[in-house]
């Protein structure tokens, strides 16, 4: 952990200001140690270079869920060139641009993917907050910046300073919440004023053969063992490969094909990823407790009940939303 992470961090429990209590007091980063609460005295570890911000009682579904997500993303750590445009697909119409010289915060940041692109694309400074193991993917996968920081914690019970970001970015991870309203009212006022906040979210709009056979099939395979989810994805995988090279590839350059397939505008661009990404894709699909496919109007209701306003609503790939707001100004 960077010593001047600590201008961001904040109790989690109270929003008191957190003080280094062990570990080397002068070096700048710090692997080892402990963090205290000066207004309630909790306190939280350090370990292998990441500050531990986890609140005492999780609830066991959203356990369940970062530690699951947790194995994923330590079993598929690799960072591949076509996270960008993906990455880029998710959040626009907000660019690379919006990045420059901003304090930004990736909530639920899994392997750590975007924040090395979040990086790439100019931030001032990056922070990774994640509650599961994804944490130490996210810090291996970004050891090499000296500008990531990446934080153990809830975004619904931020360990993070009001009003210390410019910029929240979350792709695919507020629909995983029991109640995706409360991210955003959580993340909201992390935001300064005028700054912005971006979400992409499973749409249930378009969705119909997901939800018809795929989310009744993730509540099964949600209370498997990993092992297990990752062996049946992986057969899945090898009839959707075949089909995304027979039949999306080509499509990528013939619109007329890509007509007559389902879900082409999503899959055609998940033609070029190799094997194991596909593999990585369909798992995460099985493993989850909570998935929310949600309707365009509770997208409104959650930017509604953050304070923020809704900027941009995109129906992305005619099967999620790519939505983006802004905390408004002070009056
Ligand atoms: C589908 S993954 C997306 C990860 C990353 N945004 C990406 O696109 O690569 C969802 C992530 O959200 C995290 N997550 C779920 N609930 C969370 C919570 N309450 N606080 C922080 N992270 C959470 C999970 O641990 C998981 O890594």
């Amino acid at each position: 952990m960077k010593r001047r992470l600590l201008d961001w961090l904040a109790c989690p429990a109270c929003r008191g200001a957190i003080t280094l209590t062990r570990g080397a007091p002068e070096a700048d980063d710090i692997h080892d140690g402990e963090l205290a609460c000066g207004a309630c005295l909790a306190r939280y570890p350090i370990e292998r270079g990441i500050p531990r911000l986890v609140p005492p009682a999780l609830d066991a579904e959203v356990r369940a869920t970062v530690e699951r997500f947790g194995y994923e993303w330590t079993r598929f750590a690799e960072i591949r060139p076509e996270y960008e445009a993906q990455l880029l697909g998710w959040m626009a119409p907000v660019g690379k641009d919006a990045f420059a010289g901003r304090r930004v915060l990736d909530a639920g940041c899994g392997k750590g993917r975007h924040l090395r692109l979040a990086a790439a694309f100019g931030a001032k400074e990056v922070i990774g907050v994640d509650l599961g193991p994804a944490v130490d993917a996210a810090a291996q996968n970004t050891a090499d910046l000296d500008n990531v920081h990446v934080v153990q914690g809830d975004l619904t019970r931020p360990p993070f300073r009001l009003e210390s970001v410019d910029l929240i970015y979350s792709i695919g991870v507020l629909h995983h919440l029991p109640e995706p309203e409360a991210g955003f009212r959580a993340l909201s006022p992390l935001l300064v004023p005028g700054g912005r906040f971006v979400a992409w979210l499973y749409a249930r709009e378009g969705n119909g053969w997901v939800l018809a056979l795929v989310d009744p099939a993730r509540r099964l395979t949600s209370r498997l063992p990993l092992r297990l989810v990752s062996g049946l994805a992986g057969v899945v995988t090898v009839p959707l490969w075949i089909a995304l090279r027979v039949l999306y590839a080509p499509a990528r350059t013939r619109p007329r094909l890509a007509r007559t397939l389902p879900y082409a505008s999503y899959l055609t661009d998940l033609a070029p990823f190799p094997f194991r990404e596909v593999h990585s894709i369909a798992f995460d699909h099985f493993l989850a407790p909570v998935a929310h496919y949600i309707a365009r109007a509770r997208v409104e209701r959650c930017f509604a009940e953050g304070g923020l306003t809704l900027e941009s609503l995109r129906w992305h790939h005619a099967n999620s939303w790519a939505a983006s707001g802004t905390r408004p100004e002070a009056p």
